[in-house]
């Protein structure tokens, strides 16, 4: 079975074919930074927009490097939620155009199960049940995953997310955006031992995080600095990442500890942090977990994911393809505990 995966929630087009049998044929994305990047952040209406321009070129580039063509595909997948609405908009409504005109089923997708499932793309890959770490822009969450479908929410950010923490403290540094992977490069030539930065909620029992707290500090730090030269700015993002990254993996390992499960995955975003990858791979190899990561072009956002996420779902459930969207509702704000059927929209 051939899926077309279509993902737009956001500021990322991304479009892919994943062969039930063989795997994923060929994926494309569009990233939307350049354009923000002028505004400091996402603009919603220029990313709805944007999609619109970009969605059509790439589905006929993965058509042709994976040398099908359109009749050719059996299912289309699509990001339904959460994110911006306009910009989910352009994705369902093109999915639910492209799947009437083909005649073929069109699964909604939730944008975190995406995620969460894209570590199963890599190879080795992990098996059932694991531990998800979910780290990307707007959420931060410790999930679970019995199975496909069967997601129980551990904890979650009482505030910011890690994402948004690494992009607003790449702000205050004068880093740019978007702030995670410019914040990380210029860390890595920084002592990360220099500033002693609050570890938010990390010795608090539960398996929640906060880290607002984080970035004030940070903010806090940068005014009594003065200005900043690059060892000042690279000693203080080395820090920061350093209060994340031990967070994160503190509240990781006590997740595997409460549920007795040994395999965790990352996911998201933050999960192409080079110095999580490293230390969570060490502190979980230590206490005989293993962790997964996506592959590297996979952490970010991607069709592939969203592709995959359909072909996990129909392999659980044929009847999945039974549950085909007419009409192309979207679901900016959408609890992954939650399946499309039971929300009101
Ligand atoms: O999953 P994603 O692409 O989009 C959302 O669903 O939010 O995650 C984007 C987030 C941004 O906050 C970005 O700054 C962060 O992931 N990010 C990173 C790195 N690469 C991306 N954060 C830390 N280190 C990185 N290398
Ligand atoms: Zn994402």
């Amino acid at each position: 079975m051939l899926i077309l995966g279509i993902e737009s929630s956001c500021d990322e087009t991304g479009v892919a074919l994943y062969d039930t049998v063989t795997g994923l044929v060929a994926h494309r994305l569009h990233s939307q930074v350049a354009m923000h990047a002028e505004y400091g952040g996402v603009v919603p209406e220029l990313a709805s927009r944007d999609h619109i321009r970009r969605i059509t070129p790439l589905i006929h580039e993965v058509m042709t490097e994976g040398k099908r063509t359109l009749t050719n595909i059996n299912a289309i997948a699509v990001t339904s939620g959460p994110g911006l609405s306009g910009a989910l908009m352009v994705g369902t409504s093109f999915a639910a155009g492209l799947g009437a005109a083909l005649g073929v089923p069109v699964i909604g997708i939730h944008h975190l199960e995406g995620h969460l499932l894209s570590p199963l793309l890599a190879s080795p890959r992990p098996s059932f049940p694991f531990v998800a770490l979910l780290v990307s822009g707007g959420h931060t969450q410790l999930m679970a995953v019995e199975k496909v479908g069967h997601y129980t929410l551990l904890g979650e950010t009482v505030d910011d997310a890690a994402g948004e923490a690494f992009d607003k403290t790449a702000t205050l540094l004068g880093l740019g955006y978007p702030g995670g992977p410019a914040l990380s490069a210029c860390a890595k030539n920084g002592d990360a031992a220099k500033y002693k930065l609050p570890r938010p909620m990390m010795a608090s029992g539960d398996l929640e995080f906060s880290f607002s707290g984080l970035k004030t500090a940070v903010l806090t730090l940068k005014n009594k600095l003065g200005p900043l030269d690059d060892t000042l700015r690279a000693d203080i993002a080395a820090s920061f990442e350093a209060a994340v990254v031990d967070v994160l993996i503190a509240k990781s390992l006590a997740a595997l500890k409460q549920t007795g499960m040994t395999s965790l995955v990352v996911a998201g975003g933050v999960g192409a942090n080079t110095r999580l990858r490293e230390r969570l791979t060490q502190g979980a190899a230590a206490r005989g977990a293993t962790v997964y990561f996506p592959p590297l072009a996979l952490c970010t956002d991607n069709g592939a994911m969203i592709a995959f996420a359909a072909a996990m779902r129909i392999e659980a459930d044929p009847n999945v393809l039974n549950l085909s969207q007419t009409s192309f509702s979207v679901m900016p704000r959408w609890d992954l505990g939650m399946q499309p059927e039971t929300l009101e929209t």
